[in-house]
Parts: C-alpha cells; structure tokens; sequence
C-alpha cells in the first residue's frame, strides 16, 4: 500500500490557476505595486539574521522615522493594520484601564471591539457615519468623562472616507488632560495625508505597508512615543509576539525582529521609500489631496452624491452613495469584469448603500480618469441619468 493509499485524506480537487488580468485596482487597499517595487520584491531569499537584512531595516526605519515625523523607534510587525491596532492595545494597558474612543465609522468600532476584547473599560463617543468628529462635541463630552487612560482616534476612516483633525482633536485632548494616551490609528493616511507625530504629541501611530506605501500586505509599522514606552513599563495586558520591548532590544542589538520579518516586502518598502523619498513628502500630500478632490468632482459632475460631502472628505479614499435602483454589488462586478475596474463595496450598514474608490499609494491621474469614466460609462448604461 502506498503512503498516499494510506493516508485517510485525499489529495484534493482544486480550481485551477488562472491568470488575473490587468486591473485597475481602486480599493483603498492593497494598492497597485508600481513595476519597479514587484521586481525588488522577486529578488532572492536572504538571511534574515544576517547583515544584508540588518542593512536593510537600518534604512526602512530611518526612512519610516521620516516619514512620520519622529525621533521614536519606528517598529515592524509581520501584520496587517489590525494587528496594529492590537499591538497599540496590549503595550499600553492594564486590565480594567478606562479609555474613550473615538468612532466614526467601522475601523474606530474595530478598535474599540479590541479594546472591549482585552478586558478595558471603554466608553465610545460616536459620530454618525460619513461625519468627522466634532472636536467642540468632544471636548465637552471628554470633560464628562475624565479620568481616562488614553483616547483612541482614527485618523482616516477608510470605511466611509472621512479625514478627523487629528491635530485639533490631539491638542485638545492633551490640554483636558496631559497624562492620556493618544492612540492614532493611521492605517489608510500615513505618508498620504499630512500627519506629524512628534509636534502633534501624538503617542501611538501605526500603519500598513498595503495602503500609502505603494507596497505589498505584510508589514504593520508602529512608533511610540516617550510617553507611550513609559506606560508600557507598567501595562500589564498579555502579549507575546506584539511586545514592544522584545522588538526594541532585538532592534538596538542588530537591528533584527524577535520573530521572522515579512522579507520581500522589507525589499518592496526599501525600494518604495527611495521612490517616495525622490516624489517628496509634500508632494505626494499634494497628489493625494488632488486626486481626492478630482474624484469627488467627477463623482459630483456625473449627479452622484457622496457620503462625506464636506471638508474633512478623505484624500486616500472616496465614499459614494449608490443611486437609487442600481445594484451596488451587480455594477462593482460589471466594472471589475467587464471594464477591469475594482472598486470596494460598503461595510457593516453602509453594504449595498455606497461604494468606494480607492486614491492612495501608487496611482497615476489617468488610472483614476479611467476609472471614473468607466463609473460613469456604466451608470449611464443602467439608465442613471443624475
Ligand atoms: C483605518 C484602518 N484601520 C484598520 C484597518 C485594518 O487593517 P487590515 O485590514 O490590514 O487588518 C484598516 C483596513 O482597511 C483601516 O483602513
């Protein structure tokens, strides 16, 4: 009897492979990976406790460390935002930590559920979807409900496609109360979307490699700031892989991680950041904020509406309610089918009521136009005149 006759489970029937054609790819991540950052990411295996590794690291932090605008350690995770977002959690608190959060869509609930799930107290202040948080309505509900431990905030709510200011709402949480932890997920907005960790006083941001970093899935970034390592000396929630001061030794020692890096996509960031780095900071703010705005303009001109029809409209990512008697899910599916377009639907609520268009990362003004115009080209042909 051979080993395969013995074995109880078979070897199974599964689809076969076929190739993805070419897409225009307008989620708000993962994002389109530019040619260059693909062939970087197909080079060979290395060692990750050697040096060509070490080397590499050495040059992503110092890099990430500009890009956030701190002086902090900027820390790597094989992860996705999520686990930034329990990485935030779990070096910070102790059980039974009371602490406000801030939510204005389904990424601040996600959070907050982290929160819930790790034994903290948390009280949410909440805003309706597709609105930004009210910094007067905060402050005035912040003043209820000290003492608190830290405020937790999104920076882009990539659900809905709202911008908070990040830096009013930062500033006035420090002046209530100097000692709380401002935690700021900044998933779908760092290095789009301007964010200056140091002068902001913020004490914990983290983001991902999939959304404005022109890169692959697979490596979460967190910095903390003085402040934040000081209170996890004394925050006693459990933690393994995530723990800081693990990553930070290894770090200073070798500049190595506790656990296997994500090693291609470290040569996908290295290569992305000298790309970002010769686009410059302020330049590519300045691309995002023209691309958020003709995105919305081209949404508008057609007759669509959008969920956040105001200042604090994302840059990164458009929200756009679905007009009455179209399919949500029948046109997405004719658009990436048909047209090669792929759009994100809705979450939680908002599923079948919008749909979103991604304008973070890499992306050029014609693939957003191309993307528009089949939109547009689709509605018409639905019968949506505007
Ligand atoms: C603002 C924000 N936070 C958290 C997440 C969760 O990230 P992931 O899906 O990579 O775990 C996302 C994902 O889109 C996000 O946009």
């Amino acid at each position: 009897m051979t080993i395969q006759e013995q074995n109880a489970i078979p070897i199974p029937q599964v689809e076969a492979r076929v190739p993805v054609p070419a897409q225009n790819l307008r989620v708000p991540g993962p994002t389109t990976v530019p040619e260059q950052i693909q062939a970087a990411q197909a080079a060979p295996m290395i060692n990750h406790r050697g040096p060509e590794f070490s080397a590499i690291a050495k040059r992503v932090t110092a890099r990430l460390q500009y890009f956030y605008q701190t002086e902090s350690l900027v820390m790597t995770y094989p992860a996705s935002g999520t686990g930034g977002q329990e990485c935030a959690i779990v070096n910070l608190f102790s059980p039974g930590d009371h602490v406000v959060s801030i939510t204005i869509g389904s990424f601040g609930d996600r959070l907050a559920k982290i929160a819930v799930a790790y034994g903290l107290q948390v009280t949410r202040i909440e805003f309706p979807w597709g609105q930004a948080a009210d910094p007067a309505a905060v402050e005035a509900r912040l003043s209820e409900l000290a003492p608190y431990r830290g405020v937790l905030i999104t920076h882009n709510e990539t659900s809905t496609g709202v911008t908070n200011d990040i830096r009013t709402l930062a500033t006035l949480v420090r002046n209530l109360s100097p000692d709380a932890l401002i935690v700021v997920d900044a998933v779908s907005s760092l290095s789009c979307i301007p964010l200056d960790m140091d002068s902001w006083d913020l004490d914990v941001v983290f983001t991902g490699s999939q959304k404005g970093w022109m890169s692959p899935p697979g490596i979460m970034m967190i910095a903390a700031s003085p402040r934040a390592w000081e209170a996890n000396k004394t925050a006693r929630l459990p933690r393994f892989y995530f723990d800081w001061e693990m990553t930070r030794k290894m770090l200073a020692a070798k500049w190595q991680h506790p656990s296997t890096p994500a090693v291609s996509i470290f040569y996908a960031l290295d290569v992305a950041l000298d790309m970002m780095l010769e686009e410059g900071r302020e330049a590519i703010f300045e691309r995002h904020a023209q691309a958020g705005s003709y995105v919305r303009e081209r949404a508008k001109g057609m007759g669509l509406q959008l969920l956040a029809d105001h200042p604090n409209a994302s840059n990164t990512v458009t929200a756009i309610k679905t007009p009455d008697g179209i399919d949500t899910k029948a046109l997405l599916k004719q658009l990436r089918e048909q047209d090669h377009v792929v759009f994100a639907g809705g979450q939680g609520p908002l599923e079948g009521k919008i749909f979103r268009v991604g304008h973070l990362g890499y992306f050029t003004l014609s693939e957003l136009e191309q993307a528009m115009d089949a939109l547009e080209k689709r509605l018409r042909e639905a019968g949506f005149q505007g």
